[in-house]
């Protein structure tokens, strides 16, 4: 599973318009997304025809009520496609937990309760680096930034950076930022210089697609659809397709290294006279499977037995060696969050290591 936020500060240069139809986009791809509007605003609702009369839980409660979770807020928008709509109410959320512990990590202790059967969750920020944006991004193991052709894009990127260095030194948290010019018309030489200078500047995260400037966007979001059910054959729908399969071709597995901090860190699997013993906290799973190289990477994976407390177990016998494994949790192969030890695998994710002596 991979959590990206849509950030900028800036205002109105398509966070939302990007969410909703990059959402959109990965679904005819066959990925299971959530998006999470993260912005009193509540545009990305609007945007998918929710106005707040349609619904009573929120993101806001994501926040506050800690019982209530994502599938119990979420709504469903079409196939593979769920929404946790917000409105005006998460304005509250900011003078509400001021001063309480660990409110940067409201969203992502959230998460980590919630059951995400999702390939991607997306969380559309507001304009401002606050409370949500700062949840959004201890959340995410990816940010995109839409960035219009104009020469505030510049500083906003700038300012994007120092925010990311900030959550890396201050709360050990990496998020690998990725640029996406967004309503960019490149028929201006400003825009074309402008391009150019980011990509030189910002080596590897500008993305190759374009959105390009279009009133299809502003009707398709008037309409409360994506602009992938209002128009198909329009531009605008093949920008945010290429958009979709760019960022699925990218399957570094990033968000997974976010995991490493959604758990307490326990220790990695021990050996035991019987075999290796392998714990994991998954309270939320409904199966939990071990898979590695002492299996041959099997595909069905070696079933875990879920325990009273909510964590799954298993023993296995391994001979002696470096084994490399991953866990199937419901489905989706992670490393194992409480084991630090891992190395990176072909598809440039971690797999997790362990050694019997
Ligand atoms: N490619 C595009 N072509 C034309 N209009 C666009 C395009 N992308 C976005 N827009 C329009 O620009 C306006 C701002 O876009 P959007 O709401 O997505 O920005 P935002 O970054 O989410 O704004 P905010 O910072 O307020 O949350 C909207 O009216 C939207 O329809
Ligand atoms: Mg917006």
């Amino acid at each position: 599973m991979r959590v990206i936020a849509l950030v900028n500060q800036k205002g109105g240069c398509g966070k939302t318009t990007t969410a909703v139809n990059l959402a959109a986009a990965l679904t005819r791809i066959g990925q299971r997304v959530l998006l999470v509007d993260n912005d009193p605003q509540g545009h990305a609702s609007l945007a998918l025809g929710l106005t707040e009369r349609d619904f009573t839980l929120s993101t806001f409660d994501l926040y506050l009520t800690t019982d209530i979770l994502v599938e119990d807020a979420r709504v469903e928008i079409g196939p593979r496609l769920h929404l946790v709509p917000a409105g005006v109410e998460l304005t509250a959320v900011e003078p509400k937990l001021a001063g309480v512990d660990g409110h940067e990590k409201r969203l992502r202790d959230n998460f980590l309760r919630s059951e995400l059967p999702y390939d991607v969750i997306l969380i559309d920020c507001p304009p401002a680096v606050g409370l949500l944006t700062l949840n959004a991004l201890l959340a995410s193991g990816e940010a995109l930034v839409p960035l219009d052709a104009s020469a505030f894009s510049r500083q906003a990127v700038a300012k994007l950076y120092e925010t990311l260095a900030v959550v890396r030194d201050r709360r050990g948290h990496e998020v690998v930022p990725r640029l996406l010019l967004a309503n960019y018309d490149l028929r201006s030489r400003f825009a074309r210089d402008l391009r150019q200078e980011l990509g030189a500047a910002y080596d590897g995260a500008l993305l190759e697609t374009i959105v390009h400037p279009t009133i299809r966007l502003r009707e398709a979001a008037a309409a409360g659809r994506s602009i992938l059910d209002h128009d198909p054959g329009s531009r605008a729908a093949r920008d945010y397709q290429d958009l979709a399969r760019e960022i699925a071709g990218q399957a570094v597995d990033l968000s997974v290294s976010a995991l490493d901090h959604w758990t307490a860190l326990l220790h990695g699997p021990e050996a035991t006279p019987e075999g290796v013993h392998f714990v994991v906290d998954l309270p939320r799973a409904r199966d939990v499977r071990l898979t590695g190289s002492f299996c041959g990477w099997s595909r069905e994976g070696l079933p875990l037995r879920r325990r009273q407390d909510g964590r799954w177990e298993c023993v296995v016998e391994i001979g002696p060696g470096a084994h490399e494994y991953r866990y199937i949790v419901d489905g989706t192969w992670l490393p194992d969050p409480h084991n630090a030890n891992n190395v990176t695998n072909e598809f440039g994710g971690a797999n997790s290591l362990v050694t019997v002596a």
